[in-house]
């Protein structure tokens, strides 16, 4: 068969082993020929792709990125989007289509799957907000580097006797601030599931203060919300093709708070993009590859419209319509776990 494989929205660590496990399996058990299409939906609707050979993945298993190139297009948004990718399916002689994402790449995949394209999907994002799977790869990573940064923040924070506010990625879901947080041994977790009151967080800083604990380490998601605002905290107040808003701001707004309430001196630290980038974890090399390979497993299975998943320690499929129904958000008992240490 000919098979397109396209990375879609912000990149994540294991997407290369992704691409490498599709294309060994696909090649050596089946005879595939590949295509790589370039920047996701944008290289489908442009005709930018090109072939993806062995020589292509020879050494990318322990690179950060995609090889192919991502971008946030959205095909639905754009004049004659969809009839092009339907023309370019036709033009490239693609039989099937894996799409690597998260929930934009995945929801527009799904789109497409309505409309007759096959289309296999394969859950990518740090966030790890896909519904159907209980881990997308990248987000064993970013936890791995939030956890180093909290360590690290946590000796600065002794030796001058400051709150350090650390801002990490999570738009909808905390998953990131609440594993990466009780893995560095945080004070407190703020997350977007439960908006927080800052009356709450001063006392709880002024409570370490009166037991002598001078610093304090708080994680906060970007999408976290004060209960009296309730609203995000945006860069500006611009869309990207899937209407989401440019998040930023929780850090320094809550550093700014807690200084002025509790007069303890305070800094704020965004993680930002450092948690999508570099090497991938071990976890997030193994997990790409088992995708990549149940993923190709489905082209030839004829399972159209479906997504490799985790499900315990089992990859199994499901179909893309339910990963992207609804975003996966914190579980709550494990974020109960988190509460032990607070204070
Ligand atoms: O891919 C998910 C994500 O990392 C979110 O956690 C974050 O809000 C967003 O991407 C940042 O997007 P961009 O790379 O477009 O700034």
């Amino acid at each position: 068969m000919r098979v397109g494989i396209l990375t879609g929205g912000g990149d994540c660590p294991g997407l290369n082993a992704v691409i490498r496990a599709i294309v060994r399996k696909g090649i050596d058990k089946y005879g595939d020929e590949f295509i790589g299409i370039r920047h996701g939906w944008a290289g489908l609707i442009e005709n930018i792709m090109g072939p993806l050979g062995k020589d292509q993945i020879s050494g990318i298993l322990p690179r950060g990125g995609t090889i192919l190139g991502t971008s946030r297009t959205n095909p639905y948004k754009i004049d004659g989007g969809v009839k092009k990718i339907f023309d370019n399916m036709k033009t490239q002689n693609l039989d099937a289509l894996i799409a690597i994402g998260g929930e934009d790449t995945l929801g527009v995949a799904n789109k497409l799957h309505q409309e007759g394209i096959s289309v296999v999907g394969v859950p990518k994002t740090i966030d790890n907000d896909l519904s159907g799977t209980d881990y997308t790869f990248g987000f064993d990573t970013a936890t791995q580097i939030v956890t180093e940064a909290i360590d690290r923040l946590h000796t600065t924070a002794e030796s001058h006797n400051r709150v350090m506010v650390v801002e990490v990625m999570g738009r909808h879901s905390g998953w990131i601030a609440t594993i990466g947080g009780i893995a560095g041994g945080a004070d407190c977790i703020l997350i977007p599931e439960i908006p927080f009151s800052v009356e709450e967080l001063v006392a709880l800083i002024k409570k370490r203060q009166a037991r002598g604990r001078a610093y304090t380490i708080i994680v906060a998601a970007e999408g976290a919300k004060p209960k009296d605002i309730d609203q995000f905290l945006t860069q500006d107040k611009s869309l990207d093709a899937f209407g989401h808003v440019k998040l930023g701001g929780i850090g320094d707004f809550l550093a700014k708070e807690i200084e002025k309430r509790t007069g303890a001196e305070t800094r704020m630290t965004n993680l930002g993009h450092t948690q999508r980038g570099g090497t991938p974890t071990a976890y997030d090399r193994v997990l790409g590859t088992r995708y990549g390979i149940r993923s190709i497993d489905l082209v030839h299975e004829g399972g159209y419209g479906r997504m490799a998943a985790l499900q315990g320690n089992k990859i199994v499929d499901i179909p893309l319509s339910e990963a992207v129904g609804t975003l996966k958000t914190v579980d709550m008992d494990l974020f109960e776990v988190a509460k032990v240490f607070f204070g």
